[in-house]
């Protein structure tokens, strides 16, 4: 089964100082079996940089025009995070991208001596590297979960690539010097998954059941959301991944010191560990269900921001905010298109 949607592109965007061409975008739906689709996002391109082949979906790519937006996911998901959340912003006018982050879906290592890092340094600067690679200039950032940890990072580091960013959680750049710090008891219940990744059987059992592991995370993080098996099979696809199960595994070992970074990227790291500012135009959403970072009202986060920011509490919404709530997370793309531009 195949769904084609084609939008033309309209100036709503007249803050965008060009005018837009028509943009032809599809998605498609992959029939699995008697009576189930996958919603998933298609069609994927490749592009190759210095360390990786990095998968994409691409709405429009040869479309230079058009304003473009860079959509990172999560994880446990995959880029289909995204498949009602892209439709919304290609009707805007919008060039949408949704890599899959490294050790997911059909992004590989070009070398089989590469680490399989996922420090926070290497998830932003995969973004810039792609961004090269496909010759744009600027976008807009926007992600939830690591997705967040990716687009903070390639934000703060490289203000000149980015038109605005949009964030779950605000801010999540960690400095190394406070991993170590003593939490409250509370605190950890809802983060022991962080743990038990550091551990042979916690690395032994994601190998064994990316799916299972999927589906406790996700009942974990969204309390309330009520997930198909549709969603769940077509995000399980992006696990069978060769480095998915090291790359998991390492963002939690690297960010609590038990695994070392690449030192291809210690120098960009030792600038993260200083959580530099965000000056971009910035949207950050707090979901009020999300249990590992509890919603704030943005007050708390206010002094990593320099730029224009507004922040907005999701009732009813838990971790996943653009599977839960697609509107909700295409309209912060809009508004932050929206804060950068002069009035
Ligand atoms: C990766 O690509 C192969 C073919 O090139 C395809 O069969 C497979 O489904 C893809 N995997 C994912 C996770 O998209
Ligand atoms: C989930 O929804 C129910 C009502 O539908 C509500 O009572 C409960 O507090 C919600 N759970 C969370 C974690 O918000
Ligand atoms: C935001 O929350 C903090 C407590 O975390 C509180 O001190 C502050 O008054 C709140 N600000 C607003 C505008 O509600």
């Amino acid at each position: 089964m195949r769904t084609v949607y084609t939008s033309g592109g309209f100036s709503l965007l007249s803050l965008f100082a060009f005018s837009l061409t028509a943009i032809a975008a599809t998605i498609s739906t992959t029939a699995t079996g008697p009576g189930s689709s996958l919603p998933t996002l298609g069609p994927v391109y490749y592009a190759k940089t210095p360390k990786l082949s990095i998968e994409y979906y691409d709405s429009a790519p040869k479309n230079t025009k058009a304003p473009v937006a860079i959509l990172a996911h999560g994880f446990p998901y995959s880029i289909d995070t995204y498949v009602d959340v892209v439709p919304k912003l290609e009707k805007e006018g919008y060039r949408v991208i949704v890599p899959s982050l490294r050790g997911f879906g059909n992004t590989t290592f070009l070398s089989a001596t590469t680490l399989r890092s996922a420090e926070q340094a290497a998830l932003g600067k995969d973004i810039i590297d792609l961004m090269d690679v496909l010759k744009i200039e600027k976008a807009v950032f926007a992600g939830y979960d690591w997705g967040t940890v990716v687009v903070n990072v390639a934000a703060a580091l490289w203000p000149e690539r980015c038109s605005g960013m949009v964030a779950a959680n605000s801010y999540l750049i960690q400095n190394r010097a406070t991993a170590w710090n003593v939490a409250p008891a509370s605190s950890y219940p809802v983060k022991w998954y962080y743990y038990v990744f550091l551990t042979p059987p916690g690395y032994s059992s994601l190998a064994s059941d990316t799916k299972g592991w999927a589906e406790v995370l996700w009942s974990k993080n969204s309390p309330n959301w009520t997930y198909t098996e549709a969603q769940l099979d077509a995000a399980s696809l992006a696990f069978h991944n060769p480095d998915y199960v090291d790359i998991a595994t390492n963002f939690y070992r690297n960010r609590l010191l038990y695994a070392p970074g690449d030192p291809s990227y210690a120098e960009l790291a030792n600038k993260l560990d200083t959580q530099p500012l965000i000056t971009v135009p910035s949207v950050t959403l707090d979901p009020d269900q999300a249990v590992v970072f509890p919603a704030t009202n943005g007050s708390t986060t206010a002094k990593y921001f320099a730029g224009p920011r507004v922040h907005h509490i999701v009732k009813g919404c838990g971790e996943a905010i653009p599977l839960e709530r697609p509107d909700v997370f295409a309209n912060a793309i809009l508004e932050v298109a929206k804060l950068g531009s002069p009035r």
